[in-house]
Formats: structure tokens, C-alpha cells, sequence
């Protein structure tokens, strides 16, 4: 049940969203809008491109490549504002229970708070709890770095493995591959998250158990996928030294929300970094699940990483909407969503480094923002959270972007690029960039049949390279991916996420739709182990090929 605050906070703009103003508004604005070209946007307002930009803690956002007009951002804000996100804000930063359906709060914005402020959760202020688990990750990783942690035969942790699944993986996976540069080439980190067990099999090849430690991350602790793939490298462990028992307090740590099922998996609960029920597993990454990220990189990258996550934090609580990043981010998602029937979201980072970024979003956007009720549990009536999905460029160029500039869907895009490289190396990045600038370019104004033709196209061919244009993109320009820029796009999404959920009506913290499955196959594993032959009672498809597996497997 919601609190009394939130509750106040909330029902007055739970009326239908279609029925607010703003939005009746955007029905009638949209009709004169979608058929109006960038061209044509472009070439009546000369600084557009300089005008339609925001910037906040060095993260530039140009939107003017959307097809929008001031006045369809003017009722975009509107309706934010009639959907009560302010409000929603407060809530949120205040600690209230906004996630109605577990009842807790999110406080994701507390993980990377500074010493000193104070955030009540229930009359509590949690900030001393986050920093004291902070300085004992720490210490934690500072042992691991220098070599003063040992495992159980005496020798040097080499090999640091995360055994997690959906936010206590993609975050890890995501920052350690992000941070890269950063980290400490002598300790090789690995990730292990399928229940698949080659992804087990192939994250151990090769590595000595003496010299590797496995931190296993989950909230619950009672994830099947974590737990199995922990019990298989708890296995693996004493099966390489000598079967010694004493050996998993040197070898296996535990990030989780629940002390009992650690300790009974058998770590030492001094070994356990905790956090709390008001961080949901996808919002996690700057919590303790992100000590493999503070092994590789250091405290003081991690740190600097949860700084940048604060500067947009407050960027977002502070800043008029109108030049709010991650409010116009959302706001144009949902222009495109709802408005123009756009199914998916493209993202696009030209960074290297950046390669497990859009799988990371995919969890965050799609677990949050999934849904098909309303915070009152009303079935909605618009389109909610789009698909999301990317590749790094330039690669996706010579891959699917053909279907972004001629296919027959639209597919807003967000290029994130950055001014300087990482690894400079003679003209790369320039080309890079090149290439970014390009395909913006490309997408928004096309190449009309003129002039095709007036290249000396065939009349028969010319259909075949017309480009129509009109394909909105944004571009976020940062000066170089550091730990603090990465917290800060990681939070510009988060933000963004939230904002949509809000004008949706929907509960952007809980993930329900991951329930049925998990519940199915644990009812289905019985009847593929079972020695006699099992009784099954599902629908004649599942039964049969139950039936087949059973047949065909060894
Ligand atoms: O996929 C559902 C989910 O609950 C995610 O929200 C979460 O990130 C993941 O499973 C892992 O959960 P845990 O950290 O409890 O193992």
C-alpha cells in the first residue's frame, strides 16, 4: 500500500492521462507535426541546431534532429507537469514508498549521496549506512589490488569472477567493460550469469582455484540462476583444493540484501557486503553489487563514478524542464511512443568501451517501464515503455541501420559520442566522429529523388536511393568517457526511465512479468529429472515437448 504522502502525492494526477489538457493538446499539435519535415524545420530556423541543446555537468544533449517544434516541447513540459512529475520527484528523493507494489521506497539516489546528507527511510537516515558499506568495499577491494588478501593456499587473488544475474550482472558487466581503461590489467575479471552452464565452464577455463575469487550478487540470494552457478563454482573450488571446507571464506564474498541465506550457503557474513530493499536490482550498479566494478578500477574511479551519478541527480531534481536532460529525454520518448506509434529506441554509443551499454538499458528501460497497468492497476489505453536495443558504431552501420534510414518503421535514435578517445591512434577517432555526425545527418535530411538524379541516376534506380529523411535522432556529446561521465549517462537513463513512468501512470520499480516463468520452470525441472516417467498435465505443446527433450537427452 502506497503511504499517506505518496498516496496525496499521487491520486490527484491519477486521472486518464488522455484526458489531460496537455495531452488533448498534443493530439491536435501532432496532426499539424508529422507530416512537417526537418528540412523544412531546419531550413525556417537557422540556429536551430545551436538553439535546441541543453547541457548539464558536461554532457550535452542536441535534440534538434526530433521532430518537434518549441511549441510541441511547450506541451511536452505541460503535460510533466500536469502528470505531477515534480511532485513524483520529491517523492522519490523524499524516500516515500513509491513503489507501491513491494512497498518500499527507491533510493537509488542515496547510493551515490555525499557523506553528510541525510535522506529518512522510515524515520532513518540511510547515507551513513551507504557510506560505511562504501569504505568496507573499499578496504575490501583495496586488499584484492595490493595483494594482501590471500587465498587459502597463500596465493595472490589473479582472477576475480561475479556470479550474478539481471541487475547484479548487466551493471557489473557493463561499467567493468566501460571503465576498462581504468582498471587493473594484473586481475582478470570475469562475469558469470546464464544457467546455461557453458557460460560457468567458459568463465573458469583455464583459471587456477587457488588464485580466484568469486563474489556472488544477488539481492534475494535465492535467485535459481545465481544459486546454481554458485554451488557450481563452490564445487569447482573445493574440487581444485583438495576439498577443504575452510578454503570458501577466502575465496567466495557475498553482495546481497538477505545475511540468512549467505550465511547458510556457507560465507562468512563478515564476507557480505550489503545494501537495501529500496534499490531495485536494475538501479543496483552504484550499490555493493558494484564491488567487482571497485576491484577492477579502484575506490577513487568508483567514487568518482558515484559523483557523476549525484551531479545529474541533482541536475534532474533542480533544473526547469524545459532544460532538463533526462526530462526531455523521456518526454520525447514519449512523443514518439504514444504519438507517433514508434515501437523501439535505438542506441547508438560510439565508444568502444560502451559496447554492453544497450544491453544494460535494456533491463533498466524494459524491466522498469514494461508494464500494462497504471499504479491503481487500470489497464492503460497508450503504448508504454519502447524496445530498446543497439550496437556500438560503427559496426551497427554496416548492419541494421539500413533499415533505419529506408526501412518503413521509424526508429528514434541516440548517438552517445565523445571529443576525445581513450586510445588516440592516428586518424580513428576523427573518423569516429565523422561517422556520428554522418549518420545524424543522414537520417534527419535524407536525399531527395532530385537529387539522385541530378547525380546521373537512372530513373529506375533512383527509387532505390532516395533517402526520405525525416528520422529523428538525439546526440549526446561528452568530452571523454570517464567514471564520472559514465555515472552520469547511467543516471541521464535512470532519470529518463522515471520520467516516463510517471506520465504513464505505471509503477517503474517492480518487475512482476519475471514472476510466471520462473515459477513454471521450477515445476518443469521435476518432470525433466525424474527417473519414471512423470505425469504431465500443461497444454499439449509444452507436454509434447517435454516429452521430446526427455526423449532426445542423454
Ligand atoms: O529478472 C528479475 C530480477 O528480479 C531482476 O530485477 C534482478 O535484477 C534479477 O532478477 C536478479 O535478482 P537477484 O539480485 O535477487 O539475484
Amino acid at each position: 500500500m502506497a503511504t499517506h504522502s505518496t498516496a496525496e502525492a499521487t491520486s490527484k494526477h491519477l486521472e486518464t492521462l488522455k484526458k489531460r489538457k496537455a495531452w488533448r493538446a498534443l493530439q491536435a499539435h501532432y496532426k499539424g507535426v508529422r507530416s512537417v519535415h526537418l528540412r523544412t524545420l531546419f531550413a525556417g530556423d537557422p540556429k536551430r541546431g545551436e538553439r535546441m541543446t541543453a547541457e548539464a555537468a558536461g554532457i550535452f544533449l542536441d535534440y534538434s534532429k526530433n521532430r518537434v517544434t518549441d511549441e510541441t516541447i511547450k506541451l511536452l513540459v505541460q503535460l510533466a507537469e500536469e502528470s505531477g512529475l515534480r511532485p513524483r520527484m520529491e517523492a522519490m528523493f523524499g524516500g516515500e514508498k513509491i513503489n507501491v507494489t513491494e512497498n518500499r521506497a527507491v533510493l537509488h539516489v542515496a547510493l551515490r549521496a555525499p557523506k553528510g546528507a541525510s535522506i529518512l527511510v522510515d524515520g532513518e537516515n540511510v547515507v551513513p549506512q551507504v557510506h560505511a558499506v562504501l569504505d568496507r568495499m573499499e578496504d575490501f577491494s583495496k586488499r584484492i589490488r595490493t595483494g594482501e588478501w590471500k587465498g587459502h593456499t597463500g596465493k595472490r587473488i589473479r582472477n576475480v569472477i561475479n556470479i550474478g544475474i539481471g541487475g547484479s550482472d548487466l551493471g557489473p558487466v557493463m561499467a567493468y567493460e566501460a571503465l576498462k581503461h581504468y582498471s587493473d590489467r594484473g586481475l582478470n575479471l570475469r562475469f558469470v550469469s546464464n544457467v546455461d552452464g557453458t557460460d560457468f565452464a567458459e568463465a573458469v577455463e583455464g583459471l587456477d582455484p587457488s588464485e580466484t575469487l568469486f563474489i556472488v550478487s544477488s539481492k534475494t540470494f535465492t535467485t535459481l540462476e545465481t544459486m546454481t552457478n554458485a554451488h557450481a563454482a563452490r564445487a569447482w573450488l573445493l574440487a581444485g583444493l583438495g576439498g577443504d571446507e575452510k578454503s570458501i571464506a577466502r575465496h567466495f564474498v557475498a553482495v546481497s540484501t538477505n545475511a540468512a541465506e549467505v550465511a547458510k550457503f556457507g560465507i562468512d557474513t563478515a564476507n557480505m557486503f550489503g545494501f537495501w530493499d529500496w534499490v531495485g536490482g536494475r538501479y543496483s550498479m552504484d550499490s555493493a553489487i558494484g564491488l567487482s566494478t571497485m576491484a577492477a578500477v579502484g575506490a577513487e574511479n568508483f567514487r568518482a563514478m558515484l559523483d557523476g551519478f549525484h551531479q545529474m541527480d541533482e541536475h534532474f531534481r533542480a533544473t526547469p524542464f524545459e532544460r532538463n536532460l533526462p526530462v526531455l529525454m523521456g518526454l520525447l520518448g514519449v512523443w514518439y511512443s504514444d504519438f507517433f506509434g514508434a515501437e523501439t529506441v535505438a542506441v547508438l554509443p560510439y565508444e568502444q568501451y560502451l559496447k554492453r551499454f544497450p544491453a544494460y538499458l535494456q533491463q533498466l528501460t524494459m524491466e522498469s517501464n514494461g508494464k500494462h497497468v497504471t499504479l491503481e492497476g487500470a489497464e492503460v489505453s497508450y503504448a508504454t515503455g519502447p524496445i530498446y536495443w543497439g550496437e556500438p558504431g560503427t559496426n551497427g552501420q554496416h548492419s541494421f541501420y539500413q533499415l533505419i534510414h529506408q526501412g518503413t518503421r521509424l526508429i528514434p535514435c541516440d548517438f552517445i559520442a565523445f571529443a576525445k578517445p581513450l586510445k588516440p591512434l592516428g586518424r580513428h577517432h576523427d573518423m569516429l566522429m565523422a561517422n556520428v555526425f554522418a549518420q545524424t545527418e543522414a537520417l534527419a535530411f535524407g536525399k531527395t529523388s532530385e537529387q539522385v538524379k541530378a547525380e546521373g541516376t537512372p530513373e529506375w534506380l533512383a527509387p532505390h536511393r532516395v533517402f526520405e529523411g525525416n528520422r529523428p535522432s538525439n546526440t549526446i556529446l561528452a568530452d571523454r568517457l570517464t567514471p564520472e561521465v559514465l555515472g552520469k549517462l547511467v543516471a541521464l537513463y535512470e532519470h529518463s526511465v522515471f520520467t516516463q513512468g510517471v506520465i504513464w501512470q505505471i509503477n517503474s520499480f517492480d518487475q512482476w512479468g519475471v514472476e510466471l516463468g520462473k515459477v513454471l520452470a521450477q515445476r518443469i525441472v521435476p518432470e525433466l529429472e525424474s527417473a519414471a516417467e512423470p505425469a504431465l498435465s500443461h497444454d499439449s505443446s509444452t507436454n509434447s515437448l517435454i516429452r521430446r527433450y526427455r526423449n532426445l537427452k542423454e
